[in-house]
């Protein structure tokens, strides 16, 4: 189990640029292998990596390129605050990437639980035994959530499925989740980080006393694969340039 390598950035931006690279580079090898697999993070953070990888990297063979959420709001997918229709504003619409490659998190279900389900159907259908993502990006709140396991939560235990229901602590509440076993499964991890309200949470999740349930991003360790904390200085990272 590892913690990591933390990566220290002046500004969201340089972070952002820097991880669109590796990211980018990683998605490019999986492709040209057969297929590149990605787990999208929702909030905030990841708007400006997403424009980086338009912007500098649409010659990525997105044909061969499969991007999957971390988790959803429970919302329609033109709703404001869902996190299929931030993804789509800042990146997808800006490669050329063909629509059945495209994996959202159905959330039109009266039954957030049968979604649930059936997303973890398509994943299996994809993956097959082993949810094994190239890439999975993830944020962290000010809590120290991640996807949308937040501390407390019953999914932070599960163990078999992939993809559960969960309860945000503010609107929208309801949510879907990849759980923590398929985060753990992935090839690459992405933490992006960024902003002086994380510094708590980051201490914790990068604390030498390993992984704590008060702090769900410290339980994402990678079973075989890289783990990568994209931060900058305001969060708390120590910028590495002189
Ligand atoms: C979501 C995200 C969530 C997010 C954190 C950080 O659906 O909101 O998946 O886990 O990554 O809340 O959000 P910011 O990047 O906006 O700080």
């Amino acid at each position: 189990m590892s913690e990591g390598d933390v990566r220290v950035f002046a500004s969201p931006e340089e972070l952002s640029a820097a991880a669109a690279a590796e990211i980018a580079a990683a998605l490019r090898r999986a492709a040209e292998a057969g297929r590149a697999t990605i787990a999208l993070s929702g909030g905030g953070t990841p708007r400006g990596l997403h424009r980086r990888l338009a912007e500098s990297h649409s010659d990525l063979p997105w044909e061969r390129v499969h991007v999957f959420w971390g988790d959803e709001r429970y919302v329609p997918r033109d709703a404001p605050d869902s996190n299929y229709r931030m993804a789509r504003e800042t990146l997808l619409e800006h490669i050329a990437i063909p629509p059945d490659n495209v994996h959202p998190m159905p959330t039109g279900a009266s039954d957030p639980d049968e979604a649930a389900r059936a997303y973890e159907e398509e994943l299996r259908s994809v993956f097959g035994d082993t949810p094994a993502f190239d890439v999975i990006l993830l944020g962290m709140g000010d809590d120290g959530h991640t996807a949308s396991l937040f501390p407390g939560s019953p999914a932070l235990e599960e163990t078999a499925r992939w993809v559960v229901p969960a309860e945000a602590p503010a609107e929208p509440r309801r949510r879907l989740t990849l759980t923590p076993p398929v985060l753990c499964a992935a090839e690459a991890i992405h933490f992006l980080v960024a902003g002086a309200s994380k510094r708590a949470a980051l201490a914790c999740a990068l604390s030498p006393d390993g992984p704590a349930p008060t702090c769900p991003a410290s339980l994402v360790r990678p079973l075989a694969g890289t783990l990568t904390w994209w931060v900058d200085e305001a969060a708390g990272g120590r910028s590495t340039k002189a």
